[in-house]
């Protein structure tokens, strides 16, 4: 199973004060040396955190795979067919969201994702469609011939207890296995954390993990202690 870095957050924070620092490129190249398999990046309509220099330079620069989270629109499939990341992963895009809420809606928007998914193909640029645990959606992602699925995680991560969040990894189980079925590669991410990631190395059929939030809010504390350091140092003449 590989796993993705999203670094939409270090963009976020570059953003926050109008500046160039913490680059999200650097963030990525950073994260392939530690071993990561690929990296994701929203573009967004507001291009709230990731633009599209990001993803220009990422495309040039890092030797991994580039996963591009994206709206359907025709705005941002003329920009993902241009750039041509590995994967274009679709998502549901709503400006007042805070993150992805949901799975996308294949069955009630087959044809708007048909032919995205096919202009996509016509590119040469593989596509996953984000979508719940849910088997009629599963299928109708085959029927308009998705390279991949995401599944959401997000239900799973969010259950409080233990009975509910067994039943939870049950319906990403069965999504799996009919999803592999039809022949769809299977990601999965959204929530998923240093605190319920182990569960899924039982799930071994899943392809690709895409993780951002847990990672990097756990690299703001571990790297920390050391920021503070280098900067005493810097007062105290030590380098
Ligand atoms: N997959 C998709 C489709 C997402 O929208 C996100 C959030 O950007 C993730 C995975 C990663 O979620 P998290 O930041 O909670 O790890």
């Amino acid at each position: 199973m590989k796993l993705l870095l999203n670094v939409d957050h270090i963009a976020t924070l570059r953003n926050a004060r109008g500046e160039t620092q913490p680059d999200p490129v650097t963030a990525a190249l950073i994260a392939e040396q530690a071993g990561i398999d690929g990296i994701v990046v929203h573009l967004r309509e507001d291009r709230r955190h990731i633009n599209e220099r990001d993803v220009r330079l990422l495309r040039e620069l890092i030797t991994t795979k580039l996963d591009l989270e994206m709206a359907a629109t025709e705005e941002i499939i003329k920009i993902a067919c241009d750039i041509g990341p590995e994967l274009a992963t679709l998502v549901p895009e709503k400006r007042q969201e805070l993150t992805t809420e949901g799975g996308l809606n294949v069955i009630d928007n087959i044809s708007s994702l048909k032919d995205a998914i096919s202009e996509l193909h016509n590119n040469d640029v593989a596509v996953s469609l984000f979508i719940e645990p849910d088997l009629k959606q599963i299928e109708a992602a085959a029927e308009i011939e998705s390279d991949f699925i995401e599944i959401h995680t997000g239900v799973f991560a969010n259950t409080i207890s233990e009975e509910e969040q067994f039943d939870e990894l049950d319906r990403i189980r069965i999504a799996i296995k009919h999803a592999k079925k039809l022949g769809l590669g299977v990601n999965a991410g959204h929530g998923l954390d240093y605190k319920n990631i182990k569960i899924f190395r039982e799930l071994s059929d899943i392809d690709e993990l895409s993780i951002g939030h847990a990672i990097i809010a756990r690299a703001v504390f571990v790297g920390l202690k050391q920021a503070v350091r280098e900067m005493f140092d810097l007062l105290n003449n030590k380098s």
